[in-house]
Order: structure tokens, then C-alpha cells, then sequence
């Protein structure tokens, strides 16, 4: 069992890796693999709006150049997944944004391969705009037919400087909560795939009223 869970902030040991690291304790001691993927600290194109993942059907972004497309393999592999990012302007920090647009696409044009995956969101944020990023963030899950893990409160940490959000005793108390009822589905899951099959894939119909 793995959960993939990606670091949306440049800030490579800021808090949104400290709010990954305290879920990590928590689902390794229930015996799931843990990895970060870097992205926040990365250059990442925008979705140009192509097409070409829904054209060409590879699992493939038309942008070949940044960890987009690696990520969607890992993802696919993958039996959780974490989004995390740092608030700015009330909102998702802009290279994770660009990265959530371009892997989800993807994901969605080939077949939804992310679909029945285990999945949660994480927000760190100095003061506010933590639950509009928190929305933000759930939409991408929301649309994904994923089966998303909550706690006792929204997933939001808090602290301005690096490292400052483990001193938020709450939201420390929230993830790891998370991350338990995270490791539990997962597990439950596993345990269940033979006597409990998923439903079938079901291919999305559209209707756009404009004709
Ligand atoms: C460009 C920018 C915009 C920000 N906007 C907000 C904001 O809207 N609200 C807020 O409370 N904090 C804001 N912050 C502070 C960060 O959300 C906060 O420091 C957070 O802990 C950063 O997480 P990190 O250490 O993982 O990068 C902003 C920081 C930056 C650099």
C-alpha cells in the first residue's frame, strides 16, 4: 500500500512538508509507503488547453518537459493520494495550480485513473483564505470519483515561517487524524477487494446546453 502526496509550496522544508511529515508517521505506522513529490519548487507550465491527452489517449500531457507526466504514473500506481498546498492570495499557490489543471486532465481523458483512489487535501496558511484554498483543492478530488478521507475539523494548518505550523497543536491533532481514517480506508479497502467489488467504470456523459 502506498499514498503519493504532493508538496505544492517552493518552500522545499516549509509547512505544508511539515503538515506531509506528521500524516507520514501516522500511515507508516499502519504499514503504508509514504513518497513526497516535489512540485511547488518546480517550473510548471500551465494547461495550454491542447486537447492532445483527450486526442491521444497516451497518459500523457503534450507538455513533456516537467514532472507532470511522471506524476501521473505514480498517482495511477499509487493507493492514496495527498494534495497539499500553501495558501496565497486565498487561494491555491499558482506552480501547484498549474500542476493540479495539467494532471487531473490527463487523468480524466484517459479514463479517470485516478478514480477509487484513496484521497485527501492539506492547506497550510499563515491567517486566512485557508478553507476557499481547502474548496479549491477538493474540487479536483470531487471530480475524480475519488473516495476522500476527512477529520475533525478542515484539513488547515497554521504558521507564517518554516517549520512554525507543528507549534499549531489543532491542526497538528487534525492531520493526524486524517491520516489514521486515511491509513483505515485504505487498509479496509485492501482487505475487501475480493468480496467487495468497486462499480464499473462508467463513461462521463456531457452536456454542455450550448449547441
Ligand atoms: C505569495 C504569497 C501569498 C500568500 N498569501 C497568503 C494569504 O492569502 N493568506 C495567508 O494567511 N497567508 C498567506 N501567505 C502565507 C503562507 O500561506 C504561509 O506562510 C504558509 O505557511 C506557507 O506555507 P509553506 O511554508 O509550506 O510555503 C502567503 C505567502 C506568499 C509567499
Amino acid at each position: 500500500m502506498k499514498v503519493i502526496a504532493i508538496n505544492g509550496s517552493p518552500r522545499k522544508l516549509g509547512n505544508t512538508y511539515n503538515a506531509l511529515k506528521i500524516m507520514e508517521q501516522e500511515l507508516i505506522s499502519a504499514n503504508i509507503d509514504f513518497e513526497i513529490l516535489e512540485v511547488g519548487n518546480k517550473k510548471i507550465h500551465g494547461c495550454m488547453a491542447c486537447r492532445k491527452c483527450i486526442e491521444n489517449k497516451n497518459r500523457k500531457c503534450s507538455i513533456d518537459n516537467d514532472i507532470v507526466n511522471l506524476a501521473v504514473e505514480k498517482i495511477s500506481e499509487a493507493d492514496g493520494l495527498i494534495i497539499a498546498s500553501p495558501v496565497y492570495y486565498s487561494g491555491i499557490a499558482g506552480t501547484m495550480k498549474c500542476f493540479l489543471d495539467r494532471t487531473f486532465y490527463v487523468a480524466g481523458a484517459n479514463g479517470a485513473l485516478f478514480r477509487q483512489k484513496v484521497a485527501t487535501t492539506v492547506v497550510a496558511v499563515r491567517r486566512s483564505g485557508g478553507s476557499t484554498t481547502f474548496d479549491a483543492l477538493n474540487h479536483f478530488l470531487n471530480v475524480s470519483e475519488m473516495i476522500i478521507v476527512s477529520s475533525n475539523y478542515w484539513n488547515i494548518i497554521h504558521g507564517r515561517n518554516e517549520g512554525e505550523a507543528t507549534q499549531d497543536t489543532e491542526g497538528v491533532q487534525t492531520l493526524k487524524l486524517l491520516a489514521k481514517n486515511m491509513a483505515w480506508i485504505i487498509n479496509m479497502k485492501e482487505a475487501t477487494k475480493l468480496t467487495i467489488p468497486p462499480p464499473e467504470f462508467v463513461k462521463k456523459e456531457y452536456m454542455s446546453f450550448i449547441r
